[in-house]
């Protein structure tokens, strides 16, 4: 079982960024937690990480080739990125919405998801775990249980 994790704009900038909000856990550290769930779940993983929007789109467009199923923190873009949408309507590829942090409990304009409803499942203020639980509820779900 393949699964994309695709990580959005400025998530290469944790561990760093806005600690008292996003923790101390590098992107890093995060690839690692998820490769090492992965491996006891018997599934390969391609981790990429992005700042761009189109870059997102291209990776989104790829996954029936590439993937059976996405992980997707797709950082800002998720409250406003239309293009993101259309192409996870186009692929069809089941997918798992993750936020590190509680995105119903920040400001206003993050909470609007402009793709949420088309998940499988969201995932949001989990921190890095979150990415764990991802692969667990995408792996059970492409199992069929
Ligand atoms: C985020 C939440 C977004 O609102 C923010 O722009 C991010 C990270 C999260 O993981 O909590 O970059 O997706």
């Amino acid at each position: 079982m393949r699964v994309t994790v695709l990580n959005g704009p400025n998530l290469n900038l944790l561990g760093t960024r806005e600690p008292e909000i996003y923790g101390t856990t590098t992107l890093a550290d995060l690839e690692a937690m998820v490769r090492q769930e992965a491996a006891t779940l018997g599934a390969s993983i391609r981790f990429v990480q992005t700042n761009h929007e189109g870059t997102l789109v291209d990776e989104i467009q790829q996954l029936p080739s590439t993937a059976d199923g996405l992980i997707l923190n797709a950082g800002a873009y998720a409250h406003s990125s239309l293009a993101i949408r259309d192409a996870l309507l186009a692929v069809k590829t089941p997918f798992v919405e993750v936020h590190l942090t509680d995105v119903t409990k920040r400001e206003e304009a993050r909470r609007r998801l402009v793709f949420a409803d088309l998940a499988i499942e969201l995932i949001t203020g989990r921190g890095a775990e979150g990415y764990r639980l991802a692969l667990q509820a995408l792996v059970r779900r492409l199992r069929g249980r």
